[in-house]
């Protein structure tokens, strides 16, 4: 008897929490949001290992890491509207021109369009207030976790 009232004290007063927690947990079906600083710091982790992928010759990781840098710059023009449609249309060239190198396996042109696209980065964080944020050429590869050489393919 005595259980019985317990649990039915810690029910009624867990039931408003649980509610809370539900509602909180998205009662309504939006979508949630990634925030642009995070969209920006997936952009700047495949920034880095597209330089060691070109580096390390491995054309097709490379083009998967600027696939995936084009698209988490789409996803901010897409999330984002606050930034200037010029800011993201200028991005175009260097990818596009990196893009190029990247399928003519071109070592000799990579590094020239790698910079030409890290300018990029500098020239909207200047142009939106965020010129405190600067992109640069990685120096050390600190990925212990992942290879960069190309593998045999099977
Ligand atoms: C169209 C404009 C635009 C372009 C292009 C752009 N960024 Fe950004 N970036 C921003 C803005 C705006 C912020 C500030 C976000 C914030 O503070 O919420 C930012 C912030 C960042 C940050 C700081 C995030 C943090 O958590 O400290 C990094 C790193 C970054 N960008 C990397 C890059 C890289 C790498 C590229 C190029 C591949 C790039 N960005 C291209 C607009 C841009």
């Amino acid at each position: 008897m005595k259980l019985r009232i317990l649990i039915g004290i810690l029910l009624v007063c867990t039931w408003p929490l649980l509610a809370i927690a539900q509602s909180g947990r998205g009662g309504s079906a939006e979508p949630s949001v990634p925030r642009l600083g995070d969209i920006m710091n997936a952009a700047q982790l495949r920034h880095m290992k597209l330089w060691f992928a070109g580096k390390a010759r491995n054309w097709d990781l490379a083009a998967n890491e600027l696939r995936l840098i084009s698209a988490s710059l789409e996803d901010a023009a897409t999330l984002y509207t606050g930034i200037p449609v010029t800011n993201v249309t200028t991005m175009s060239a260097p990818i596009q021109s990196l893009s190029a190198v990247v399928e003519a396996k071109d070592s000799g042109r990579f590094a020239r369009a790698f910079g030409e696209l890290t300018s990029g980065c500098n020239t909207c964080h200047q142009s939106m207030g965020r010129g405190f944020v600067v992109m640069r050429l990685p120096t050390e590869q600190p990925f212990s976790n992942q290879v960069f050489q190309p593998q045999a393919k099977p």
